[in-house]
């Protein structure tokens, strides 16, 4: 069986919280009562995913590895990439080629928060998957805050990087499980009109491609990049916590 590697995206400048990441690091923020990372990287070893690589940048490379150290705490052997300049996800993930290597990868963006209910699905996909991409998508009502999926029965038709008129209410979250083609459609794709090269764009190729599957996620999801969705955060991690089911 084709192993699968855990990678956590942790870069970026986090612009959008300023002045909370002015002289820290956005996914060292608290999110009710762990560091923000806690729970990226909890989803990814409730997969069962034991070797995880952590992408940051220059600044607080360190502050990472003093909090997560080896990741003997969470049964896991974590590994550390630094991004010397922002440049977006799929500049952040192209990083981790080599540690890829031949194996296949689920990524997941550091601010993005799921509930236990994520941990059977990503069972049921990692033990199917055997070649393209796959999304992880959620019915939100502020669809043009993410990448968007139009979907057409069990298809994806188009995906679109925050959309002003989003075609559907479908957000890509931020968890994405590819095979280790992934890095050659990386350096295809041009950097947006951000700047950065979009992993929307990245998807889209998987699209085009006919290789890209979804799965539509029933359970709690937000991610914690703005003031608003890290107040969300929060809020709905202290709710699951005293539901236990977080
Ligand atoms: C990123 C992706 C977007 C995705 C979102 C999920 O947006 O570009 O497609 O929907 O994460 O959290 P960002 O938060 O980097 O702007």
């Amino acid at each position: 069986m084709v192993k699968i590697k855990g990678i956590l995206l942790a870069g970026g400048t986090g612009y959008r919280l300023h002045p909370l990441t002015k002289v820290t690091n956005k996914h060292l923020l608290a999110v009710y009562d762990e560091p923000m990372i806690y729970y990226p990287l909890r989803t990814l070893v409730s997969a069962g995913i034991k070797d995880i690589m952590i992408i940051s940048g220059t600044g607080h490379a360190g502050d990472f590895v003093n909090l997560l150290g080896s990741g003997k705490e969470f049964g896991v052997k974590l590994s550390y990439e630094v991004q010397d300049e922002p440049g977006g996800i799929a500049h952040a993930l192209r990083l981790a080629k080599d540690f890829v290597g031949d194996d296949n990868c689920l990524v997941i963006l550091g601010d993005n928060v799921f509930d236990h209910n994520i941990e059977p699905v990503l069972k049921k996909a990692l033990s199917q998957f055997k070649a393209g991409g796959m999304v992880f998508l959620k019915k939100v009502s502020d669809a043009n805050r993410f990448g968007v999926a139009e979907l057409s029965g069990d298809k994806v038709i188009s995906i679109e990087e925050k959309p002003d008129k989003p075609k559907s209410n479908y957000a890509v979250t931020g968890l994405y499980l590819y095979d280790n083609k992934v890095f050659d459609i990386i350096k295809t794709i041009k950097r947006s009109a951000r700047d950065e090269l979009e992993i929307s764009d990245v998807n889209t190729v998987y699209l085009k491609q006919g290789k890209l599957k979804y799965h539509l996620f029933e359970g709690n999801w937000t991610d914690a990049g703005t003031v608003e969705s890290l107040y969300r955060a929060s809020t709905l991690a202290r709710d699951l916590k005293l539901k236990k089911s977080l």
